[in-house]
Parts: structure tokens; sequence; C-alpha cells
């Protein structure tokens, strides 16, 4: 039952510019809701307007004991425009480091978490090689201005997701349908993460800095197939784990591109991880190319399923691939009762503090409640819940339980019998 970290594991939390800071921002997540596109209607231009309040949550934070937070940044809001810089967004970016800092609150800066601004949405956004420059000149910006405050970087969240969101199954904009144009957004943000990586690390070097970390979110799931002993599902299994993780996994870890990805003559093998990275959720079993969910199994408020291990597991096999020091960058569950979170938070903590692997950090997603993608507020992730009329933060009960694992370092019986016995999963 009790849990006692092994000295180097540093909790943390994430988010993600769009989902918190509200605003008209002309991005295409902007143009998204205008389409009407988001299921319960809600509106990113109010989130839950970090970009107003972002003394009080960094205040709140640091009363929450956090001492990690992953945090994004809107290239839209910054380049409004296709060669504008906006100084007053990057002043206001700037203070908010620096507060941060004075918090003793440690960053992880992410450049891309799925938001484009539409300018670079029309010109096809990542489906174009030729197009990659806009991000890079992006990064380099961000470097620029932002790189003495952080030393660590994310350069992209979840191409995989994106990519296959956006132009796989066209949930999400621009809402295309074609494996093929996945894959060369798959191929092209592989590409610019080995390029971030480069210039990161040689333009703060040149700023005299040698701590600079760099990796990409990657994320993970458990793919098993439905019935073991079919072996169509088996195969389905495999090549779903391929499509979606394996191949950009491995390219953007080392460079080596490996069909279906394409990668580019100036992209030579190598090693471009500082850190991995780990999203992780959940596990899919399936018996075809969908997503499909394991029957009787515990699921969070989305029909994911709860499967701890698969943490684990998904660690396991990129740390083989390349051995580096393992963040879970992201880790949490959609639960809008906070009925279960703390049990969610137990069992995951539980098998990283068993397993060998060397996982340092652990950021839950996520700090507050925030506009999740087309689910929009209806889905709640937050250890602070958010009252979206009057903006209100309010501690969950999971909010207070994960500030007494920082303050304990690990989970007694006392707090184990406190917080999380009371707690069942939903069917
Ligand atoms: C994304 C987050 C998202 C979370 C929960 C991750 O894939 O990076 O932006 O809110 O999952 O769906």
């Amino acid at each position: 039952m009790e849990i006692k970290f092994k000295n180097q594991l540093a909790l943390g939390v994430a988010s993600a510019a769009t989902q918190i800071e509200g605003g008209e921002c002309g991005h295409n997540w902007n143009d998204w809701y205008a389409k009407g596109k988001i299921k319960d209607h809600s509106n990113p231009a109010r989130a839950t307007e970090h970009y107003k309040l972002w003394k009080e949550d960094a205040n709140l934070m640091a009363e929450m004991k956090i001492k990690h937070y992953r945090l994004g940044i809107e290239w839209a809001r910054i380049c409004p425009n296709e060669g504008q810089v906006d100084e007053a967004v990057i002043a206001h970016y700037k203070e908010e480091l620096q507060y941060l800092k004075e918090k003793g609150i440690k960053v992880l800066l992410t450049i891309h978490h799925f938001t484009n601004p539409m300018w670079f949405e029309r010109k096809g956004a990542f489906t174009k090689k030729e197009n990659l420059k806009y991000f890079l000149d992006f990064v380099e910006l961000v470097v620029n201005v932002f790189g003495e405050f952080v030393a660590e970087y994310i350069t992209i969240n979840e191409p995989n997701v994106y990519a296959t969101n956006s132009y796989y199954f066209g949930e999400w904009p621009p809402g295309e349908k074609s494996l093929s144009q996945a894959v060369a957004v798959m191929s092209n943000m592989a590409i610019c993460h080995i390029k971030a990586y480069q210039m990161i690390h040689s333009m703060r070097k040149a700023m005299g800095y040698d701590d600079t970390k760099v990796s990409f979110a990657n994320h993970l799931r458990v793919f098993d197939p439905q019935n073991p002993k079919n072996p169509w599902h088996c195969i389905c299994a495999k090549l779903s784990d391929w499509f979606f993780q394996g191949a950009i996994t491995e390219a953007i870890s080392t460079g080596n591109f490996k069909w279906p990805l394409k990668g580019a003559k100036d992209i030579t093998k190598g090693e471009y991880l500082d850190f991995i990275a780990i999203n992780y959720y959940t596990r899919s079993t399936v018996s075809g190319f969908g997503d499909g969910v394991k029957q009787d199994a515990p699921k969070n408020d989305l029909g994911w399923e709860i499967y701890p291990e698969g943490l684990v597991c998904c660690s396991n096999k990129v740390y083989q691939l390349l051995n580096r020091p393992i963040y879970i960058t992201e880790n949490g569950t959609c639960d809008n009762k906070d009925a279960f979170r703390t049990k969610y938070i137990y069992e995951h903590l539980k098998v990283i503090s068993e397993s060998t692997l060397p996982i340092t950090r652990y950021y839950h997603w996520c700090y507050c409640d925030n506009f999740e993608w087309i689910e929009g507020e209806s889905a709640r992730f937050g250890l602070v819940h958010v009252n979206y009329e009057t903006q209100e933060r309010t501690i969950k009960t999971s909010g207070k339980f994960y500030t007494r694992i920082i303050e304990e370092k690990g989970i007694s019986e006392q707090l184990y019998k406190e917080y999380v016995e009371p707690q069942k999963y939903h069917y």
C-alpha cells in the first residue's frame, strides 16, 4: 500500500496554452469553434482565462507546493501574422516566466501543442516541407527571447495524435481524412523536431548555457488484440502500434526514418532526445484499425480504459531504443466529479515506484480543468476545479492529495487510507 519514491522522482503539473489562456488569437482552434465543431459548443476564447489570471494560477501552484510546471506558449498570439512579432505578448510571457522562477517553479516549455496560427494553417501547415521553415523560425524566436528563462524544452506535443486526429480521423482542424497526409505530417514533424533539437542546443550554447535539455512529448499507448488467439486482431494491434507510434518514435529519437515515414536529405542518424518524454493515458484493445476498448475494464468518464501497467510498458519500449532519463510529461484522467482521480494517481505512481526504469519526473495532466479540444469544457482533467462562469478555482480532493504526496515524497499508509481507500472506479 505504501509508496516511497526513489530520491529522484519529482512531481509537477502540465498545461497547454490553447487549453487555458483564452482569447481570439487567430488560430485553428478559434476557427474550429467558429465552424461549430466543439461538441459542447464551448469557446476556446474563454477557457480558463489564464492569460489574464496567470499570476493567481502561479500563486495557487506555489500554494499547492508544485515545483515543476510544463506550460506552453501560443504561436498565433506571438506571431499573429506571417513575419509579425507582438512584443507585448513576449513581454507578458517573460513576466510570467520570471514570476514562476521567483516562486521556485521550474519550467518545461512546450513550443507547439496542437495549435497553429491561421496564416500557417492556410498554407497547409505541416503537410508541406516548404512550410517547415515557419515553425523553425518560431523556434529560433522562442529561444532568442525566452532562452534566458528556460533550459528545458518540448519542441512538439504528440505529433502522432495531432497528425491522426487532424488528417486521418478528420475530427480536429483542418478536418482532413487522408492517410497519406497524416503520414506526411508525422514525417515532417519528426524533421522539425530534429532540426529544432539541434538549433535549441546550439543557440543556448552560444548564449553560454550548458544545462539545455530538449525532447518531444510522445503520446504512447498499449495496443493489445481484443482476442489474442485471433491472428487478425494480433496483426491489427501490431500494425496500429507501428503506424501510430513505433515509426515516429524511432524517426524522431534516432533520425532513422522507416516505412511509411520519409526523412529529408539533411537529416542524419543520431540521438535527438536528452530525456524521454511520455504522455500516457490508456490502452487500446483492437480488432481492426479503429480504436477499441477492453470490455469490463475500469474506464474514465470519456470511456478510456484505466491501465496503469501500460505506463511502464510504454516507457520501457522507448528506453530500449534510447537510454535516457524518463519524464512522464502527461498522465491524468477525465473524472468530472473527482470521484476516482486519487486512486488513478496512486495506481500510476505505484507502478512508477516499483519500476527499475529511471523515471525522474511526473507531470500530472493537468493543473486545472480546461478546454479539452473537441470535448470542450465538459471533460474535466484538473487537480483544480474551474467554475467557467466565474473563473473561480477550487482545489479538488485529488489536488489536496497531490500536495500531500509532494510534501511527504510518497504515499504513506495513513495518506492512502485518507484519500485512496474511499474511492472506486466507475464502470
Ligand atoms: C494532450 C492534451 C489533452 C490530454 C487529454 C493529451 O493527448 O496532449 O492536450 O488535453 O491528452 O485528452
